[in-house]
């Protein structure tokens, strides 16, 4: 008898809010309001090359609460976000860990990007949060794929002719999952996992807001 199976797992999360679409204008109005009290500085430009409008930590205030986001736009958001939470640390930690259902979840930070034609992101990871988030309140599907990787390597990676997968169905060949989000999706990964993000080509602005999420 032959055992084949996938080893060292990674926990990729998608979930698509229900109630996004009563909410998506107004936290994408935010964001746009926001942008134009405080455009850009050419610091913030190059320092994420590509991408543009990033502002950091503005979703949260005081003691960093995850139930303190505190723009009235994203209460529903907020809700959504933390049954999420909680199903997924159910789920991946399960109730034995006693010690991981009392700790206090925060966002350690937070920030939105507004995505205009021609933005991308290079590779790189969240550190050592447990959860990073993305949440695409605004979202035309013209590109702007994430693109996750694993950076153990791969088949694909020493054999070309390997195509990127689409899904995780050839997940024994890939180093690659693309993920093409639409609107109203949320997004969860471990903050050690490598993902970048391809040329958004889209006429519309794109938004997305991102958390890191740890417990203490
Ligand atoms: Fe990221």
């Amino acid at each position: 008898m032959i055992k084949i199976e996938p080893i060292f797992s990674i926990p990729l999360i998608q979930a698509n809010w229900e109630d996004s679409k009563n909410h998506n204008k107004k936290i994408s109005d935010w964001c746009l309001q926001y942008e134009k009290d405080n455009p850009p500085t050419s610091e913030k430009i190059n320092r994420f090359p590509g991408s543009y409008n990033y502002y950091s930590d503005m979703f949260v205030k005081d003691e960093n609460r995850l139930d303190m986001i505190n723009q009235p736009e994203f209460k529903e958001f907020s809700h959504f976000l933390i049954q999420t939470l909680k199903e997924v640390n159910d789920t991946i930690f399960g109730q034995h860990l006693k010690h991981m259902q009392m700790m206090r979840w925060n966002i350690s930070n937070s920030w939105f990007s507004i995505n205009r034609k021609g933005s991308w992101h290079r590779a790189h990871t969240h550190g050592s949060s447990i959860w990073s988030v993305v949440y695409y309140p605004k979202s035309s599907e013209s590109g702007g794929e994430i693109i996750f990787t694993n950076s153990l390597g791969s088949y694909q990676e020493h054999w070309p002719y390997f195509t990127r997968a689409k899904s995780n169905n050839e997940q024994y060949l890939t180093n690659e999952i693309i993920i093409n989000p639409k609107e109203g999706d949320l997004i969860m990964f471990p903050g050690y996992l490598v993902h970048s993000v391809d040329t958004y080509n889209g006429d519309e602005d794109r938004i997305c807001l991102s958390f890191n999420i740890n417990g203490e």
